[in-house]
């Protein structure tokens, strides 16, 4: 049994794959290709994203979102997550803002809306919450708090291709939004690549320019840019991929039911919250326990492969010396935290025998 296992999940749809690289190959066009046009269609179509473009990874994404804040506020507050991958605070840095951090929910390890608003001062003008393990935060009460404090809102969206909340996707709710298709997410590309996306058309020409060195003619800057643009090779992997995530989604949400029905008599055990009206992917199914160490230490013995998605606090980062935050929620979940496999080719009777071994450490 495997943690992610990428190999199978491709089998069917590599040589496909393969063939559409070679013809990118055989015309040379490496970069910003045709079918990228194509691709940022589909996104926007599929998932109601309105503007979307292809970007080089899920960070630069998020990057090219602030530096657009940027043109707005030289400095201010951001307030976010402490309970996710650095990317979020690390391009909140990168361009020149303050990460703030909220508490998270210990239901959904999502930002607490009530933290987001107890964090509001003069300085903050910029909200940026990550559905973080693919389950939606509250963004209705999100955009507002936003709109009674004028702040903007980027929407992290890259554990979240796909979730919903009552019939809406995610990256739909924020100003801008961020997807990323590392590999081992539920789209991954076959390296880095990302996609940001907003309703409003002159972000939408902005970050154009942004992400090809300022320029829509060659040679021509008409601001000071980034490279961020998405290769060929990528476009045409995740062209393919689009076909089948629904697929792929709809098996991570069965995987996650066999876990709901063979762990809910386990109180020793905290599930990750479910609500119809909140449609989560599976990123990761993530569930608080009691007696880490010894547990995992049992996982091992059994050969059950785990995560400790996140070990500590962004806060915690050596980064951040002299920070003295302690967020209670926080605290509690990085210690109890622990990543089951979900991946969409696990059996269920991966599953089953999962929760066989999880429940024998507790009940024998
Ligand atoms: C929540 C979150 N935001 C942003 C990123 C950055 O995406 P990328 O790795 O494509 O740069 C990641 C993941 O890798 C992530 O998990």
């Amino acid at each position: 049994m495997k943690f992610v296992d990428l190999k199978s999940q491709d089998k069917k749809i590599k040589k496909n794959i393969l063939n559409k690289i070679n013809n990118i190959l055989s015309k040379n066009d490496y970069i910003n290709g045709k079918i990228n046009n194509k691709v940022e269609n589909k996104f926007s179509q599929k998932y109601k994203l309105g503007y979307s473009a292809l970007v080089s990874s899920g960070t630069d994404a998020l990057y090219l979102a602030l530096r657009l804040l940027k043109k707005k506020y030289k400095k201010g507050e951001i307030i976010t997550t402490p309970f996710t991958f650095f990317s979020p605070s690390e391009t909140i840095l990168n361009a020149g803002f303050k990460p703030v951090y909220a508490d998270i929910n210990l239901s959904d390890y999502n930002i607490s809306v009530k933290s987001i608003e107890s964090k509001i001062n003069k300085n903050t003008i910029c909200i940026l919450p990550v559905h973080i393990f693919g389950y939606p935060c509250d963004m209705n009460k999100i955009m507002k708090l936003a709109k009674k404090h004028n702040l903007f809102v980027i929407e992290d969206c890259a554990q979240a291709l796909g979730a919903k909340i009552k019939n809406k996707f995610v990256g739909t709710f924020g100003d801008i939004n961020a997807f990323s298709f590392y590999p081992t997410k539920n789209l991954g590309a076959y390296g880095d690549a990302g996609l940001v996306s907003t309703k409003n058309k002159k972000y939408f020409n902005y970050l154009k320019l942004l992400k090809n060195h300022g320029s829509k003619v060659p040679y021509e800057h008409l601001i000071v840019g980034e490279n961020s643009r998405c290769d060929t090779f990528q476009a045409v992997v995740l062209n393919e991929k689009l076909k089948t995530i629904d697929i792929l989604n709809k098996k991570r949400n069965l995987l996650a039911k066999n876990y709901y029905k063979l762990l809910r008599n386990n109180n020793n055990v905290v599930l990750p919250k479910y609500d119809k009206n909140n449609k989560s992917i599976y990123h990761q199914f993530t569930i608080l326990v009691k007696n880490r160490d010894k547990l995992l230490t049992h996982l091992s013995r059994n050969k059950i492969p785990y995560m400790i998605y996140y070990k500590k606090p962004l806060y915690k980062q050596k980064f951040f010396k002299k920070n003295k935050i302690r967020l209670k929620n926080t605290e509690t979940v990085v210690s109890k935290c622990i990543s089951l496999p979900i991946h969409p080719s696990l059996k269920n009777s991966d599953v089953q025998r999962i929760c066989k071994t999880i429940n024998k450490f507790y009940f024998q």
